[in-house]
């Protein structure tokens, strides 16, 4: 097994325990939740892998994560996450992560019932991300090549969140993980 999967299996030992913030369920069961149902809608290796992997940025340690040079804080997990799986996994999984909180933004600005699709916690960093999108904001996220990408994995990220679903471990998605390699 490569290196970089050792290292992802290690971090979820390590940390998988941790409370996804305010939310039901752990960082381990909210990453294989995501993944499951990315993968139960037939999505490829990449989106499934981004789905899995797309909250890595809270838990990866300081060292591994490289500094954002983004002036906004909102996103830096997003950023430096991007940064982090675009080296080992290349663009179809890093960019449908970088985007995922944005898509929030995109979801809510377009559809008017998705608000109510959020928890709580959700909701309100919503707000703290600045809400609804102008019109030019949300021009240039449809101009991103993986914004369909990042929609799907918005909407399983807001799923993923039941304390009482059934997860595999996290090794059930090596073949997609090695599948998605680049490096
Ligand atoms: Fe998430």
């Amino acid at each position: 097994m490569t290196e970089i999967i050792q290292r992802i299996y290690e971090v979820f030992d390590q940390r998988g325990d941790e409370m996804y913030g305010n939310e039901a369920v752990t960082q381990r069961q909210h990453a294989l939740q995501s993944g499951l149902l990315a993968r139960k809608s037939g999505q490829s290796s990449q989106q499934i892998v981004a789905a899995l992997l797309h909250d890595i940025g809270h838990i990866l340690s300081e060292s591994e994560l490289p500094h954002s040079t983004e002036e906004n804080l909102d996103d830096q997990h997003e950023e430096r996450a991007y940064e982090w799986l675009k080296k080992y996994f290349g663009a179809a999984v890093a960019d449908p992560v970088r985007l995922h909180v944005a898509a929030k933004r995109y979801l809510c600005s377009k559809y008017e019932d998705y608000e109510s699709k959020l928890s709580p916690t959700s909701l309100k960093s919503y707000y703290d991300q600045g809400g609804k999108m102008s019109d030019a904001e949300l021009a240039t996220f449809e101009s991103e090549p993986f914004y369909k990408q990042a929609l799907a994995l918005r909407e399983w990220d807001d799923t993923a969140k039941d304390p009482n679903r059934e997860t595999p471990v996290i090794q059930d998605f090596e073949t997609e993980l090695k599948t998605c390699l680049i490096a």
